[in-house]
């Protein structure tokens, strides 16, 4: 609702000159905003998500679904212009109505090789993330399903020229819009990325043709002349790409090289200013730029906002992500929810094993040298006290404490299940929207966490995340592309490091590290113990390496 309430107040927002010249930021409508608001107002179902969707509903994106000059040629607009019980309505708000935009379709455009797979895949975490339901629909999956007895999908399969190469590869494309236009009729479906090459005129016509007047739609395209960058793009599509999966290795990179001069053959970069696109170009170099042309509204602005961070860490290098909870808490030893307590002893014993467990496992530059660490933690006592140890510069965030229990803070399950049994019912139907009573719900946590995603996006360094269960929870449903749905129940394990490493597609490796606390009571002295327990972790090392 917020959504449309901004929508409305914007457009009745004048700007006025205070007496000394300056601008007076203060908001006033218009006078025709001011009757429209004391108006009945519509029943307005656009941006209302359906009950017990998990989805975050947008409206009013502004993208267009064509440009002004589109829609004054568009035949069938002029043949209802003066007709039927809307003939007074004029004819540009009538052809936006028509428009469905609360969903948004993405043409990805660009050489193969040129890192759409990871745009794609980066949207796709942070999109769904968000809550705005976005699926995929690559031409190269179709193309290989389809693919005929005996055909052979190499390079001169891809040649302009190739009529039956040409054919199959028309029959894919098809079969993917088809498969989006039906997921797009869905009520959740919001944003689907449409992942092809997209590289000359003809074929973005034909998609403009068919989206025309019913979709909103932006380009993507992705454009590298880096050398080094290609080879590494072009070493990683021969590791993972279905289509060479059985071919020889010096085979397989010739013949993607030889695709990809037949696309070359006739690529054409998008040049029409009407469109709606960026372009990035070498931004996986650092020195890249983004060309951002007719570009507006809630989605596609946060795209460019995210796309700059993500590109600007440039190109995957074995750089690591450690997740870790706090070592156990006072308040964990109890099941007691929030609070500020500090670690048990059980927790401390974590925070004197992390260390060295990190430290072994940091990653060499392409020089040899270490790369650099820092540590990332929430502003609460139990996740200071775990990071004292590591030799790392430190970071405090507010937005990583744990999420809010209101007025639960300091209780067990067990008495809100005793003593409020339909706020603790209530959780138990939603646990991702259900928001404590004067606290936070998982929705609230994904929101706030927004900027630590961008920032670890952004850095080139390792980062440890030493929070709590709820936010990393939150963050790893981020990184693993987790259905929002199912981000409140992840395992996150006490005493257990969880290290991600990403992959050139955009994705994340994971593996997890599980600590071998042992509680008890008559624990031997600090300076006995830790040395147990440095040959516990000698001796897990060594079985793992074995
Ligand atoms: O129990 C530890 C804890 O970090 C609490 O402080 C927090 O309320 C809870 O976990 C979050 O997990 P859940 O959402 O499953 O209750």
């Amino acid at each position: 609702m917020w959504e449309f309430w901004r929508s409305r107040l914007s457009k009745g927002k004048t700007r006025h000159r205070r007496r000394g010249g300056s601008d007076d930021d203060t908001l006033s409508l218009s006078p025709m905003t001011s009757r429209s608001l004391e108006a009945p107002l519509p029943d307005i179902q656009v941006g209302a998500a359906p009950e017990n969707s998990t989805h975050v509903y947008f409206k009013d994106m502004i993208v267009a679904a064509s440009d002004d000059s589109e829609e004054e040629s568009e035949p069938s607009e002029r043949g209802t212009a003066n007709s039927g019980s809307d003939a007074r309505i004029p004819r540009k708000v009538r052809r936006r109505n028509r428009v469905d935009r609360q969903k948004l379709i993405i043409i990805l455009v660009g050489l193969p090789g040129r890192g759409k797979t990871f745009l794609c895949n980066k949207l796709m975490c942070y999109l769904n993330w968000l809550g705005h339901d976005t699926r995929h629909f690559n031409v190269g999956q179709y193309r290989r399903v389809q693919k005929g007895a005996g055909e052979v999908q190499d390079a001169s399969f891809f040649d302009p020229t190739n009529e039956a190469g040409l054919k199959a590869r028309h029959h894919a494309l098809m079969a993917a819009l088809e498969d989006m236009d039906t997921w797009l009729e869905e009520d959740s479906a919001q944003v689907a990325i449409f992942d092809a090459t997209n590289s000359t005129e003809q074929r973005r016509q034909l998609l403009r043709n068919r989206f025309h007047g019913k979709r909103q739609y932006l380009f993507i395209e992705s454009i590298c002349n880096d050398p080094d960058i290609l080879q590494q793009n072009y070493r990683y599509k021969m590791m993972y790409s279905p289509d060479y999966k059985s071919t020889e290795a010096d085979k397989a990179l010739n013949d993607f090289k030889e695709r990809i001069e037949k696309y070359e053959e006739v690529y054409e970069t998008i040049t029409d200013r009407n469109m709606h696109y960026i372009k990035l170009i070498d931004m996986v170099t650092g020195r890249g730029y983004m060309d951002v042309n007719r570009i507006s509204g809630y989605i596609p602005g946060k795209m460019v906002f995210f796309l700059m961070q993500v590109c600007k860490a440039g190109v995957a290098r074995m750089r690591k992500i450690w997740l870790t909870r706090h070592g156990e808490s006072e308040y964990n030893e109890r099941a007691l929810l929030g609070g500020d307590s500090s670690i048990s002893p059980a927790g401390q014993i974590y925070a004197r094993l992390l260390p060295d467990v990190i430290v072994d496992r940091i990653p060499l530059t392409l020089e040899g040298a270490t790369m650099p660490v820092s540590v990332w933690t929430s502003t609460l006592r139990r996740t200071i006290q775990t990071a004292e140890l590591l030799p790392f510069p430190k970071l405090r965030w507010k937005a990583l404490d744990e999420i809010q229990a209101g007025i639960f803070d300091g209780w067990t399950y067990e008495e809100i299940a005793e003593k409020q049994p339909e706020e603790y019912a209530a959780r138990k139907r939603d646990k991702l929207r259900y928001r404590y009573p004067s606290g936070e719900s998982y929705m609230d946590v994904i929101q706030r966490l927004e900027p630590v995603i961008i920032e670890i996006e952004r850095e080139r360094e390792c980062v440890v995340v030493v929070a709590h269960q709820a936010i990393l929870r939150a963050l790893y449903g981020y990184f693993m592309k987790i259905p929002l749905s199912d981000v409140p129940r992840l395992e996150i394990p006490l005493h257990t490091l969880i290290e991600l490493v990403p992959t050139p597609d955009g994705r994340m490796a994971e593996e997890r590290i599980p600590f071998n606390i042992r509680k008890s009571m008559d624990m031997p002295a600090r300076t006995t113990m830790e040395k147990q327990f440095s040959e516990m972790i000698t001796l897990s090392v060594n079985r793992e390496q074995a």
